[in-house]
């Protein structure tokens, strides 16, 4: 999957700013796709999944909740708190000519 990485730019008249995070949908997975910003090398792409039992999680800024039973993600993936104990899932990502390809496999 592709993105080009100017979907991440805010186009201000005083400059260019960044959103944080790109919620991405896409046909080969049943969840969406978060993808966190950190510096124009540094991306984390997450499947929008709970571990518990699955629920589409909620982005809230640096955050993924889920709304089934309160288990809460940071932007890199790791369990912020339960029930869940496992981390999301996490996609390689690469950066070549100006496009963030995201590895579904
Ligand atoms: S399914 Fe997400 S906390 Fe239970």
């Amino acid at each position: 999957m592709i993105v080009p990485l100017n979907e991440f730019e805010i186009k201000k008249s005083t400059g260019k700013n960044f959103k944080k995070y790109l919620v991405l949908q896409n046909e080969i997975l049943q969840y969406p796709i978060c993808v966190y910003r950190f510096d124009e090398n540094r991306y984390e792409a997450l499947l929008m999944k709970c571990t518990h039992q699955g629920t589409e999680l909620q982005v809230f800024g640096d955050k993924l909740q889920c709304p089934a039973h309160g288990s809460e993600f940071n932007n890199r993936g790791d369990v912020e708190s339960g029930p869940a104990i496992a981390s999301l899932r996490i996609f390689p990502v690469t950066i070549a000519d100006g496009q963030l390809k995201i590895s579904l496999k």
